[in-house]
């Protein structure tokens, strides 16, 4: 394997690559193992859930009891009230210690952590990572060992995933694993949420020099640094389109329970106190009526949960690592959201058209330039246009892009 892999490189390699010394301090590339070690952060919905139940009240078709199976992706969801099930299965819940839990009688673990499988697909059929993951295998990595998944429970925020102890599981697992591929800096790719999941990693978690001798550089795919319209309208009215064909107004539920949700809430600092993001017959909202917004919705918890996450990297704080920020151009995206009078339990009547990658809006996945004067390594910008969110992970040009990076 590494001797193949050795050939492959040396015929991608400039010439001049090949007289330097055989260790090139600094790169990724060394003559032991040739390779940048790889993690993988995935974005929101994008990590499996198992789950084993014990709910003997439960009401046909939810099941009542069972050993672990496959909570997301399960397709099963797509038949009459299962959707209920789903939904009463993944809430969250909150107590009075501050702290989020699942409803009684289930127990939901994220499998895989430090893998690549189970984001590679989410379900049967439920394809995510995989054709990356391919990709880097041609050329020579190992499921595992130089490209590594780190799956992670993608109701919370980063503050709930530092209490969970996640960033702690990654910053030990980049530690392994530097250590045990002969010290060599690792490449971390994010997408969607996992930006600035993988962010407050970064810029609030670990120490400089950790980051100076491990981490060589930080990709982000559609990352979404400053929230998105979508996730309004999903906390509104739910959302038609998505990937289980939920009904909205069940799904909603869910959602409205997720810190991760209203994390992802346009930041005020990219919209303005003059736009009306939400209109409806009563009255419009801005970025700064959040809290008004809620209430007409009747989102109860809302309030709670923003006041919990909206500081968490709404100064957009930067990575301090040399950061490579790309992401899909020209996809017709949601803008402000008009609604009728059946608000917030219909969905909007119009909604403006706006620049972006479908599902986020383009001034989120250009904030990563406000970085660019806030640290000394360089923030590259690239965008693929005509790139949906979804795709910027398995994309032929992408993926290209990505290999130069590592195997520079
Ligand atoms: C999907 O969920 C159903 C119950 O809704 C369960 O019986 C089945 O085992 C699950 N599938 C997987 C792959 O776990
Ligand atoms: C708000 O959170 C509490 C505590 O978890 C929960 O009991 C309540 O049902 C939630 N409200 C709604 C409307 O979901
Ligand atoms: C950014 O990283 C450099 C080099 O590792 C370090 O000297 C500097 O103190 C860091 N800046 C901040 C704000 O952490
Ligand atoms: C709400 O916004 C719409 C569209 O931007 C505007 O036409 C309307 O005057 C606004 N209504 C109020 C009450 O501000
Ligand atoms: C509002 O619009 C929705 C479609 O988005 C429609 O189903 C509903 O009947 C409308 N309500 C009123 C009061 O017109």
């Amino acid at each position: 394997m590494e001797l193949s892999f050795l050939l492959i490189l040396l015929t991608f390699l400039p010439v001049s690559q090949l007289a330097r010394s055989p260790i090139v301090i600094g790169m990724c590339i060394r003559m032991v193992t040739l390779k940048c070690l790889i993690f993988l952060v995935p974005g929101l919905l994008g990590s499996k859930f198992e789950a084993k139940l014990n709910k003997p009240d439960s009401k046909a078709p939810c099941m009542k009891t069972s050993d672990w199976y496959t909570l997301w992706v399960n397709i099963t969801t797509i038949f009459p009230d299962h959707d209920k099930c789903l939904v009463d299965n993944l809430k969250l819940m909150y107590d009075e210690d501050n702290w989020y839990y699942n409803t009684e009688g289930i127990e939901i673990r994220v499998p895989g952590f430090g893998e690549t499988d189970t984001i590679e697909e989410l379900g049967v059929d439920v394809p995510y990572f995989h054709n990356f993951v391919e990709h880097f295998v041609k050329l020579g990595y190992t499921r595992g060992k130089d490209i590594n998944g780190a799956p992670f429970d993608w109701r919370l925020a980063p503050d709930g995933l530092k209490r969970i102890r996640y960033y702690e599981a990654l910053h030990q697992l980049i530690e392994d694993s530097y250590n045990r591929n002969g010290q060599t800096p690792v490449t971390l790719v994010a997408h969607s949420l996992g930006g600035p999941v993988s962010l407050y990693f970064l810029s609030k978690y670990v120490s400089s020099d950790w980051k100076a001798s491990r981490i060589k550089q930080f990709v982000s795919l559609s990352g979404v640094f400053g929230g998105t319209l979508k996730i309004i309208l999903e906390l509104i009215s739910g959302d038609e389109q998505n990937i289980i064909r939920a009904r909205p107004l069940v799904l909603r539920e869910a959602l409205r329970s997720f810190p991760s949700s209203v994390f992802l809430l346009p930041s005020p600092a990219l919209w303005g106190e003059d736009e009306a993001i939400v209109v409806q017959p009563k009255r419009n909202y801005t970025s700064r009526d959040y809290e008004e917004l809620f209430t007409d919705i009747s989102y109860t918890n809302g309030s709670r949960i923003y006041n919990e996450v909206k500081d968490l990297i709404s100064d957009f704080p930067p990575p301090n690592v040399t950061h490579y920020c790309y992401y899909g151009s020209d996809v017709h995206t949601h803008a402000n959201l008009y609604y009728n009078s059946s608000f917030p339990d219909s969905q909007p009547v119009h909604i403006m058209p706006d620049n972006g990658d479908g599902t986020v809006n383009e001034r989120s996945l250009q904030s990563c330039r406000l970085w660019r004067d806030k640290q000394v390594f360089p923030v590259i910008e690239k965008s693929f246009v005509g790139v949906s969110h979804r795709n910027m992970v398995l994309n032929k040009e992408v993926l290209a892009a990505i290999e130069k990076l590592v195997l520079s």
